[in-house]
């Protein structure tokens, strides 16, 4: 069997550090690792406008920040096929036929789903479309027959959701579609990158996001302004480690040759931690070592994306290409899912012998 790698985006806004953390840097290493035959990247545009649909513009323009964004930080067009969910109109298809698999009830029960309505205030009137998007999801993986789907583990209901319309399709009727399996980052820290104000998610509807575009005085405000641990006033006050943002995204991002080039004074992260625990470590001089370490990681993505937004018209064409690709790709299994629901009417000549049999004989 094929291994494929399929994921996505809403484009509704630029991308951060917790989709960098949480997903695209595992992406790019399952790109790079050549383990697999075939990897798509969506922007899933289609589901974006599911609570989006008064707001067309701002689902348009995220195309193109989502697509520099994926390409600034390594995503290979070469390796990976970028393509435009809405594009694929056999994704819509697919969707209207895995409908009839799936309850009403089951879709009010996902908790991602249950989640989002609560946070969009939909509680007593919840667009279809929108209760409907774990449906669409299952017509993206399935489309391209994907194998490994690297998502955040908020997407889990949605891969669960896809096991199970697989399941009861191929059931039903016969042996089409392919079994996905959802990947998510190996640690805690990586699933869910806290924001900047210390609440558990970095999300730009909270406004606490260090974007992968922004810009070095942007970052280092972001940095300084920083929670920390409220109660470590002076310096020579003991602080905090665990619930400091600051040391949280160390633990994310400190290399050990930051040490060296930063804070030679420490050998490691403990000894650093050890310090502020005890006391006498104030919180500029971690937040500066902190600012240094992101500029070093973020630098070279925003002068990626600055020459990449020079040459729009190439990214335009990875798009279109991609998008190209994907709707083959899509089509061969329409038609395999038209095929096993007897609807290929007139690509099967056997149709028109069953009806010769029955009317004319
Ligand atoms: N729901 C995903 C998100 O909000 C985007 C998405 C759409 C997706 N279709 C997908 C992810 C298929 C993985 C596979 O980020």
């Amino acid at each position: 069997m094929k291994k494929i790698v399929l994921t996505g985006d809403r484009p509704t806004g630029r991308l951060h550090l917790g989709h960098y953390v949480g997903s695209l840097k595992q992406r790019i290493e399952l790109q790079n690792s050549s383990e697999f035959d075939k990897i798509y990247i969506m922007i899933a545009d289609a589901q974006a406008l599911t609570d989006n649909f008064d707001n067309p513009n701002k689902v348009r323009n995220n195309v193109i920040e989502v697509a520099l964004d994926y390409l600034a930080c390594g995503i290979d067009p070469n390796k990976t096929t970028i393509f435009i969910q809405s594009e694929v109109n056999e994704l819509t298809e697919l969707t209207y036929y895995y409908m009839n698999l799936v309850t009403l009830n089951r879709l009010q029960r996902n908790p991602t789903v249950k989640n989002e309505i609560g946070l969009r205030g939909f509680n007593n009137s919840i667009p279809v479309g929108f209760l409907n998007y774990p449906i669409s999801q299952a017509a993206d993986i399935t489309a391209f027959e994907a194998t490994c789907i690297p998502v955040g583990v908020d997407q889990l209901p949605m891969i669960e959701q896809t096991r199970e319309i697989v399941k009861s399709f191929n059931n039903i009727y016969g042996n089409t579609l392919i079994m996905p399996e959802a990947k998510v980052p190996d640690s805690e820290l990586e699933q869910r990158l806290p924001g900047t104000d210390g609440k558990a998610k970095m999300s730009k509807s909270l406004g606490n996001c260090i974007y992968l575009s922004d810009d070095e005085e942007t970052i280092k405000k972001k940095v300084m302004s920083m929670y920390t641990d409220p109660n470590h006033i002076k310096v020579s006050d003991p602080g905090q480690v665990e619930g400091n943002i600051v040391f949280t995204y160390l633990d994310v991002f400190a290399k050990p040759e930051d040490f060296a080039k930063y804070l030679p004074e420490y050998k490691n992260l403990d000894e650093l931690k050890d310090h502020y625990r005890r006391g006498g470590l104030g919180d500029v001089v971690i937040k500066k070592f902190l600012n240094n370490i992101l500029q070093d990681f973020i630098k070279p993505i925003r002068e990626r994306r600055e020459e990449l937004q020079k040459n729009i018209e190439y990214v335009y064409d990875i798009l279109k290409n991609g998008t190209n690709d994907a709707k083959i790709i899509a089509n061969k299994t329409l038609k395999k899912v038209k095929k096993a629901m007897m609807i290929d009417y007139f690509s099967d000549d056997e149709f028109l012998k069953e009806i010769i049999d029955k009317y004319l004989e």
